[in-house]
């Protein structure tokens, strides 16, 4: 492949873009995990967490991809055939309930069409409908990256609490978290599954869970072999400011980084440079005459917006030019989305220059490509911006 000249764009709904403070940080001398400065780091990153998200249950780090976040939290908390409740929201729900159904579990898989939230009366009916309370959990993705669709959490845990059901609730956040308000204690989760590298600007590599007390006492008696996953050895072990393993320590140090970056800003202004940039590239799209994936305007996600393409056109032609011609990479479609869609991402360290940017090459490709569009969304989004201050 040709060398492309100056800096990249790297839009993908993640990895997002990484700040230079972080990669700094990260590139210092490791240290001994196993002596006093490790310790130090530890409690502050187990503290930030508490500051950032209000997370006042343990928050158990692993060296894992958002895919291992999502064997811990299924591992931990269940036994072998007992009933998981999971909705075909898109392609990371999907790959969930498999991990789900390879784990030995018996997942109910609601139908979805890929381009809509989970539906909260539907759960409340489920539930409702299971009056021997055989659904030991419901897994729910907040913000389903591959159709940038958000599911309203806090309506989820009141359809649960009007079935007056026991379930616990795990919620996928690897996409939404510090980047979409979200609230663990509020809306009584009792696993929140995130990753390293989406809203908390980290390389890939750290995936956690946030573990309720109820959770923590269905582990006691879950009987899928929980091994290297075990949370109460690690929540044991960071209580010392340790890990019962070699941990990622220079994640870690970009981990410290990254949640001074976010107290620094405050996550207010974090969600709500978000959902700016959310709108903005809505707008843009519009503007261009494309359609969203996310069929309700109330379920748009903020961190990436994922957009339909005319019939007979390639997705994936568009993303192949974009990055060819103007150096930025952009989300592929995935699934059955596969080359009906493209993505991108305005997640993590992102300011107004990087979005317009973002979205120039995003026209840019389009006019290449020959897909039949309108032009002149990036000058939307650019108002939508000086007005929106
Ligand atoms: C919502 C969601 N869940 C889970 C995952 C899986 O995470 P990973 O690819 O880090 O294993 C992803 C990855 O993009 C995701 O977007």
């Amino acid at each position: 492949m040709k060398k492309l000249t100056g800096h990249h764009f790297l839009q993908v709904p993640g990895p997002s873009n990484v700040p230079e403070t972080v990669l700094l940080a990260m590139a210092r001398a490791t240290i001994d995990h196993r002596g006093p400065e490790f310790q130090v780091l530890t409690k502050a990153i187990l503290n930030g967490f508490e500051s950032l998200f209000d997370f006042q249950d343990p928050v158990v780090m692993y060296p894992s991809s958002g895919t291992g976040a999502w064997v811990a939290a299924l591992i931990n908390c269940l036994s072998p055939g007992e009933k998981v409740l999971a909705f075909e929201t898109g392609q990371f729900a999907t790959l969930w309930k498999v991990i789900a159904l390879e784990l030995g579990l018996d997942v109910m898989f609601e139908q979805g069409d890929w381009r809509s939230a989970v539906d909260p009366d539907r759960l409340e009916t489920i539930l409702r409908e299971d009056t021997s309370a055989n659904i030991k959990a419901v897994c729910i993705v907040h913000n389903e990256t591959s159709t940038a669709v958000t599911s309203d959490i806090g309506s989820i845990r009141q359809a649960m609490d009007a079935a007056n059901h026991p379930a616990l609730l795990l919620v996928d956040t690897v996409s939404s978290l510090a980047s979409l308000p979200y609230h663990h204690k509020e809306w009584g989760v009792d696993v929140t599954v995130g990753g390293s590298q989406k809203g908390l600007m980290l390389p890939p590599g750290l995936g956690l869970n946030v573990v309720s007390n109820k959770a923590r006492k269905a582990a006691k008696s879950a009987s899928l072999p929980k091994a290297y996953w075990n949370w109460e050895a690690i929540i044991d072990a960071n209580g010392n400011g340790f890990f019962p393993y070699t941990p990622p320590t220079n994640l870690l140090y970009g981990l410290a980084e990254a949640q001074k970056l976010l107290f620094d800003e405050g996550m207010t202004q974090v969600y709500a440079r978000h959902a700016r940039y959310g709108a903005a590239t809505r707008a843009a799209a519009q503007a261009w005459g494309l359609e969203t994936v996310c069929r309700q305007p109330e379920n748009h996600s903020n961190s990436l917006t994922a957009l339909l393409l005319p019939d007979g056109v390639d997705a994936d032609e568009v993303r192949r030019l974009a990055l060819e011609k103007f150096n930025i990479s952009l989300g592929t479609g995935l699934g059955k989305l596969s080359k009906k869609a493209f993505r991108i991402g305005h997640m993590g360290d992102f300011n107004d220059l990087m979005l317009t940017g973002t979205l120039t090459g995003v026209e840019m490709a389009l006019n290449l490509s020959g897909v039949e569009f309108q032009k002149g969304g990036v000058a939307v989004a650019m108002n939508y911006l000086q007005e929106n201050h």
